[in-house]
């Protein structure tokens, strides 16, 4: 303002001071640890494609939800997947996409909340990205799936218990292989976590 006579409003001073941040990241990230990508992961409904999308955009990276990814790819909803050729199918294809997507130069990419169940899965977004999970407390994941239609594994007569029995099963394995792990996650502190760690 004192050179140029402009002034900015709160509000874009802040968007653009995240977003330089999110650039420094990004750079630091390929610089010191030779990687390109953030990769989310964290059991359904966490919120992987909501702050996927903001923090691509806050990083100036592409944004991949890695099942729309999929679906895409495979001309079919991954309920038909399921329903038409099963679990065992999905999870080839599963791996194949995600072995395609961690080739990917600068991405934000949401995985599926089963692909960290096959090690060569993590191995994959490992080797090119930083693994950040979203520990996203149970109450809210409920909250988010409450109205979801598209995910077969909780297409069961009780699905509050199919999912609170499939979250206790999966719960340690996320921690074990993400590289940071972020509770109750939003935005900023994603954000923050990543600058941390990198
Ligand atoms: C799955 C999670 C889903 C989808 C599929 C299986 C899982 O992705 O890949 O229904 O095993 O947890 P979201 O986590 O994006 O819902």
């Amino acid at each position: 303002t004192i050179w140029t006579g402009v002034t900015f409003e709160p509000q874009a001073c802040e968007t653009i001071l995240r977003r330089t941040y999110g650039k420094m990241a990004v750079k630091r990230l390929h610089e010191k640890h030779g990687k390109k990508n953030l990769v989310l992961c964290g059991f359904m409904g966490s919120g992987k494609t909501t702050i996927g999308r903001k923090l691509a955009r806050l990083t100036g990276l592409e944004f991949i939800d890695a099942d729309i990814y999929l679906e895409a790819k495979e001309g079919k909803k991954i309920s038909e997947i399921f329903a038409e050729k099963g679990e065992a199918y999905f999870r080839d294809r599963e791996t194949a996409y995600i072995k395609e997507l961690a080739q990917k130069d600068g991405i934000v990419l949401a995985l599926g909340g089963g692909s960290v169940l096959r090690p060569e899965n993590v191995a994959a977004v490992k080797e090119t990205g930083l693994l950040i999970l979203l520990d996203t407390p149970f109450y809210r994941i409920m909250k988010n799936l409450s109205y979801s239609t598209n995910r077969p594994l909780l297409d069961k007569p009780d699905k509050q218990a199919e999912t609170r029995r499939l979250y206790n099963a999966r719960k340690a394995l996320y921690h074990r292989v993400a590289d940071i792990a972020v509770r109750s996650p939003r935005l900023s502190e994603v954000l923050e976590k990543v600058v941390k760690s990198v």
